[in-house]
């Protein structure tokens, strides 16, 4: 069976190809959510690839970053208390975000019982903020730190950093930032959760990613490999825009929304 070419996202074409999403998802029985960046644009984060985006702007980061903090964590921390770290223009942006209306129709999706795991790359805590639950964030979260021994995480205010680098009162492991670094593994217990959901899933929505960065590039061709369906929300082609059954191509926090108005009308016409 040729595959259905993927709907674009162009004017009535969207109207078209929301319809399309909203029947997917409804007839769907276990629909993940894969984030990035694209989806905190709308609340004025930078991305990193493509226009506006922080490596479009200063160049691809070093991937040496968490060996240099393992060669010396104590410098590591003094430059991030005293700011002096990079992406100031980031971080900056992080401490203001608030979700946006795509965060909170991913939100509502999953109360209405539509979407049963978000996967996010995104380190912004607004999943949280909008009130999401179900939550993988496969590189971290900005709020928390963690435990290089045991892995326990803490958030950011429920941990008293009264030594440089800090350590752990269960293990005595050195403590970094949750926020996955450069050249850092995924923490085991993420890519386990990300591995599962991605097994169970037969539809995901791939919502703001470039698609570029493994593992979380490869879930999508593990769930279309199982016979499962792709919806891409991405204002820009991907290398997975040629595999997506449908390609709402428009904002997230313009398009999710009416799909979730969609999933409501088919919910209530049930
Ligand atoms: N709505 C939806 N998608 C958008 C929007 C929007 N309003 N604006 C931009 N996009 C899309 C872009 O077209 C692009 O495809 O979001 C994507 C952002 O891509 P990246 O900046 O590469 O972000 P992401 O895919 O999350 O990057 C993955 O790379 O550097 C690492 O750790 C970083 O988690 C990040 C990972």
């Amino acid at each position: 069976m040729t595959e259905p070419a993927p709907s674009t996202g162009s004017g009535q074409a969207l109207d078209q190809a929301v319809d399309e999403a909203a029947r997917l998802i409804f007839a769907a029985n276990y629909v993940v959510a894969l984030v990035g960046a694209g989806l905190s644009v709308e609340s004025d984060i930078p991305p990193f690839r493509g226009p506006g985006g922080l490596w479009t702007k200063y160049g691809e980061p070093d991937m040496r970053g968490y060996d240099r903090f393992l060669d010396d964590p104590k410098q590591w921390w003094e430059e991030r208390i005293s700011r002096t770290g990079s992406y100031q223009e980031l971080v900056d942006a992080l401490a203001q975000a608030k979700p946006n209306a795509g965060h909170l129709a991913l939100k509502e999706m999953e109360d209405l019982g539509y979407l049963k795991h978000i996967i996010t790359q995104n380190i912004d805590n607004l999943h949280q903020e909008a009130g999401s639950r179900a939550i993988t964030e496969i590189h971290g979260n900005r709020t928390k730190l963690r435990c290089l021994g045991c892995g326990r995480r803490w958030p950011l205010d429920q941990f008293a950093i009264d030594e440089l680098p800090p350590t752990c009162p269960d293990c005595g492991g050195i403590v970094k930032s949750d926020t996955v670094m450069f050249g850092e593994p995924i923490p085991r217990d993420a890519l386990d959760e990300c591995l599962l959901q991605t097994e169970m899933c037969d539809c995901m929505l791939l919502v703001g990613t470039s698609a570029v960065v493994y593992p979380a590039a490869g879930f999508p061709v593990d769930v279309k490999r199982n016979g499962g369906r792709l919806i891409e929300v991405n204002p820009n082609e991907t290398p997975l825009t040629d595999m997506s059954d449908i390609v709402l191509r428009a904002p997230a926090g313009r398009s999710l929304p009416i799909v979730m108005s969609r999933l409501r009308e088919m919910a209530g016409a049930r």
